[in-house]
């Protein structure tokens, strides 16, 4: 489940992404390969893949991005891999991170941010993750520096990082681009997913949409199966409660990710 989903049932997302009304929803799923396309040839039936697609709150859903599930990884944990992994490489990409750079992640702790900050660190760089009090210990726990939302926050992240800030990625879309851009000196080096004004501040906003995540997908797994990255499951919820699940989710303060689980 992801935090986007929320706002496409609730019709926000309708300039670009329409609905029409019945229809499923979901992007990511985890499953057994029951019947591959025409053209496929790396996965056959009875293949463990995570991936993504449409529709994907159901027992059965066509993915269009695949990778085999690592072995070493439950169906529930990969079932939440294929946006946040797409989502974070595609954003660190968008604001240069690389080994050595020292790199802001606001929202650190939901599903996109946890994967943003063990990419980045996976990188070589030294991440500052911001999230509430409660997430703190769970940042460290990733390998990132953490600190707290809220008033204060340019002079904290100075504090924590006399040298400056690479870049900021910012994916909580709470409304500090413009600290982002304080801190980096370089809107350049601020891209947001979650925060439409970035732009008015000359920092930029990445969208996916129909993008291929293969190759990200692959990265990803590559980096679970080794235990280089995990995205923790705090919660499940079965099929027929996919209501609630969404209602968790509608909170804006999910660590790691809720799963909704086949019966
Ligand atoms: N453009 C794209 O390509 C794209 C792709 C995927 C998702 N998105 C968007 O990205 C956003 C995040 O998605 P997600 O699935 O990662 O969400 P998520 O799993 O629900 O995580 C949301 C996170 O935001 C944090 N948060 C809440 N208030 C905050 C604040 N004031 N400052 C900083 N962090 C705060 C929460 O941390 P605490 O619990 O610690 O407060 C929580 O960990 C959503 O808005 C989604 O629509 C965009």
């Amino acid at each position: 489940m992801n935090g986007l989903e929320c706002k496409i049932r609730q019709g926000l997302l309708q300039d670009v992404r329409p609905m029409r009304l019945p229809a499923g929803i979901g992007g990511d799923a985890a499953g057994i390969v029951d019947e591959v396309g025409d053209g496929v040839t790396d996965v056959q039936a009875g293949d463990a893949v995570f991936g993504s697609g449409q529709e994907t709150y159901a027992e059965h859903a066509v993915l269009t991005s695949w990778a085999p599930k690592p072995s070493t990884v439950s169906f529930e944990e990969a079932a939440g891999f294929a946006t946040p992994f797409e989502t974070a490489l595609r954003v660190l990409d968008d604001a240069g991170v690389r080994g050595g750079h020292t790199v802001l992640v606001n929202g650190a702790s939901g599903g996109v941010g946890s994967a943003a900050l063990q990419f980045a660190v996976d990188r070589g760089a030294t991440v500052i993750g911001i999230a509430s009090p409660s997430n703190q210990d769970y940042l460290v726990s990733l390998g990132a520096v953490p600190t707290i939302y809220g008033p204060g926050l340019v002079d904290r992240v100075r504090a924590l990082a006399p040298n400056g800030i690479d870049a900021a990625v910012d994916v909580a879309g709470s409304g500090v681009i413009a600290e982002l851009v304080e801190l980096t000196g370089n809107p350049a080096r601020v891209v947001s997913i979650a925060d439409f004004s970035a732009t008015e501040h000359g920092a930029r906003v990445s969208t996916g949409f129909g993008r291929d995540k293969t190759h990200a997908l692959r990265e990803g797994a590559c980096l679970a199966a080794a235990g280089r990255l995990t995205l923790p499951v705090t919660q499940t919820f079965p099929l027929a409660q996919a209501g609630a699940a969404q209602a968790a989710s509608a909170t804006g303060h999910v660590r790691g990710r809720i799963i909704v689980t086949m019966p």
